[in-house]
């Protein structure tokens, strides 16, 4: 495992000045996600013959990463979340097309963020089939949330 991912989830579960202002409500919800993307990512490792990610691989720097970038996996281009969320997911941000506000995303800028299992996989699942015309892998979501809990 990476020094950074290791950090990141010691800081994440043990240090509580490192997410002061992401409450215990919103990491419940993340640490269940990402551990349900963990699971779900065994299935789709054994299609693809590669080892499954652990919930404590998920990398905020690969999440950062995808976020940022305006290609999808298969390479075509494809607006980055950060077309819609900001390249700093603690600002507003806003609808590409519709030019309607969002409010931020980090979870520390954002006391409604992540507090709905139900809500992020809807919206993660709506948002991946509008910019890459289908779901997201539990990988790249729980990168993603890796990321979006890293922001400080
Ligand atoms: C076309 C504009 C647009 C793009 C591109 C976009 N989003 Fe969103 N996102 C929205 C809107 C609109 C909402 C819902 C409004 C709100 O919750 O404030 C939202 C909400 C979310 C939420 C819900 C969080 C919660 O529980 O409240 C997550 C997670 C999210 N986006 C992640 C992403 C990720 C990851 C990407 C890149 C794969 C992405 N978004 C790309 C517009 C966008």
């Amino acid at each position: 495992m990476k020094r950074t991912t290791l950090l990141f989830f010691s800081a994440l579960f043990a240090a509580s000045s490192y997410a002061a202002g992401i409450s215990n409500a919103q990491k419940d919800v993340i640490k269940k996600l990402m551990d349900d993307y963990a699971a779900q990512d065994k299935a789709v490792a054994e299609k693809a013959k590669r080892n499954p990610i652990k919930a404590s691989e998920f990398s905020a720097e690969t999440g950062q990463m995808l976020f940022m970038k305006s290609r999808n996996w298969e390479g075509e281009e494809a607006p980055a979340c950060a077309a819609c969320h900001t390249k700093d997911p603690k600002q507003m941000g806003t609808h590409a097309k519709s030019k309607k506000p969002i409010k931020p995303l980090a979870p520390v800028a954002n006391p409604e963020r992540f507090t709905s299992e139900d809500k992020v996989e809807k919206n993660f699942s709506k948002h991946c089939r509008e910019i890459y015309n289908r779901d997201c892998d539990p990988a790249e979501k729980g990168h993603y949330l890796a990321y979006l809990m890293s922001v400080k």
